[in-house]
């Protein structure tokens, strides 16, 4: 069953951040992106390397390497080379805790 789990202070991850973590073996990227939170996990579906670099404009991230882009919130693939979507995990900010359910 899934539970939240605290990650950070969300003091910890100021406007327009981001940080890469590992949750029980899976690498998850949690962005401050204008104020929202998002957790994705960090690993293009093109050649599974990580997102942790990627350039963020219009809520889409794009991959540092080749280019693939992936929508923030739904993790729908938006460009090529890459097909398929990321995973997304919900975020929440608990008692100044940020919070993702996994
Ligand atoms: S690994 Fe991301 S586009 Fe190739």
């Amino acid at each position: 069953m899934a539970e939240w789990l605290d990650i950070m202070r969300a003091s910890e991850l100021p406007l327009n951040t981001r940080k890469a973590i590992v949750v029980s073996g899976t690498p998850i990227l949690i962005l401050n992106y204008e104020n929202t939170y998002y957790a994705i996990r960090n690993q293009c579906t093109h050649q599974d390397l990580p997102l942790s670099e990627g350039e963020v404009e219009g809520g889409i991230i794009t991959c540092p390497f080749h280019g693939a882009q992936f929508c923030l919130k739904t993790g729908e693939v938006k460009a090529p080379p890459a097909f398929e979507d990321i995973e997304t995990y919900p975020i929440r900010v608990h008692q100044d805790m940020l919070q993702i359910e996994a």
